[in-house]
């Protein structure tokens, strides 16, 4: 393949990005984005706050844009996210137990509903465990909702949305030896064994000095897929330039190769202009669009070289 989505279908996998509602009169951005993309995640437009921000009243208008460009360019969509700790509209923040509980199972309900049939994979909970050495779940105003808040939220997804993949998706679990990746392995094995509906789990992959990509993290993907899952690298960046920042992310693209049900990659961002954390220069292509080292080795990686 010349494109890294046509280059990743030929390994039966998509290559998707982040994109930005606020971006799409931006026809450079555009422009690489149909030519280079086979999947879609709304960097910030389906987030609780931006779908909800007054209780039970939703609103889908920034959403539906990315939705109708996917459309448009023949990509398929990640949804992100129906359940978090952060970026929660100002009525939920200040809402909890059982009536938090409710609010967040309707919200998980009616945004399943609106995008049922629109949506590859939802990212139904994101980032609901510590970072360290706890092993534990984040503190946060739905966990102490109780701990079978997770599961309640799969259940709620999968009653509005039969047929998109249920995902859980965090950061900081790529190393196979940190606990908060084997406190994940353990929720998923659990799901599998209890029959709570997830499909898949999200590898989020932000990659900078203090968390290098791991040694271990083709094993890290395996040993999830040995669950029954799927896995995906959903949010993939890596700071650096040059050479360097083009071995890493061959490395990860030959992490997910390696592994059978390792379905697909997404970068969270187009060019380093367009990252979160700019200064980073994270992303495959310069601020002026054009492909960095870094994005032929992820194509090459992708056409088998
Ligand atoms: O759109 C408003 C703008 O109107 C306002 O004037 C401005 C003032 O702060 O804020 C703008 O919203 C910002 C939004 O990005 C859009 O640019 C928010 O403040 C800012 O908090 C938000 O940051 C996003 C961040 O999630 C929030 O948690 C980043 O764009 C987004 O890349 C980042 O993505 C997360 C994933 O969802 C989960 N995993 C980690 C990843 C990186 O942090």
């Amino acid at each position: 393949g010349t494109t890294l989505g046509s280059a990743a279908s030929g390994t039966g996998r998509y290559f998707g990005t982040a994109v930005s509602a606020s971006k799409l009169s931006d026809s450079v951005y555009t422009g690489i984005l149909s030519r280079e993309f086979s999947m879609i995640t709304p960097e910030n437009e389906m987030k609780i706050d931006a779908t909800e921000p007054s209780q039970n009243q939703f609103s889908y208008g920034n959403a539906d844009r990315i939705v109708a460009q996917a459309t448009s360019q023949g990509a398929r969509m990640r949804g992100h996210t129906l359940a978090w700790h952060s970026q929660q509209p100002g009525w939920m923040q200040s809402m909890e137990g059982s009536a938090l509980r409710s609010a967040m199972l309707n919200h998980v309900t009616q945004v399943a509903t609106h995008y049922r049939g629109k949506i590859y994979a939802w990212d139904v909970v994101n980032e609901a465990f510590a970072d360290g050495s706890s092993g534990a779940r984040r503190d946060s105003n739905l966990q102490r909702t109780g701990n079978d808040w997770i599961e309640a939220a799969f259940r709620a997804a999968r009653a509005a949305d039969a047929n998109a993949k249920l995902c859980y998706n965090d950061y900081n679990t790529d190393d196979w030896n940190q606990a908060k990746t084997q406190a994940v392995y353990r929720m998923v094995q659990d799901f599998k064994s209890r029959g709570v509906p997830i499909d898949c789990v999200g590898f989020q992959s932000h990659f900078n000095s203090n968390s290098p990509v791991p040694s271990n993290y083709r094993t890290t993907l395996q040993n999830f897929t040995d669950l029954g899952v799927d896995v995906q690298i959903t949010e993939l960046d890596i700071e650096g330039s040059g050479s360097a920042q083009a071995d890493k992310f061959r490395t990860v693209t030959n992490a997910c190769l390696a592994v059978a049900r390792c379905t697909g990659i997404t970068v969270w961002g187009i060019r380093d202009t367009d990252s979160w954390r700019a200064s980073a220069t994270p992303l495959l292509f310069d601020g002026n669009g054009q492909k960095k080292a870094a994005y032929t080795a992820v194509l090459d990686a992708l056409n088998g070289g």
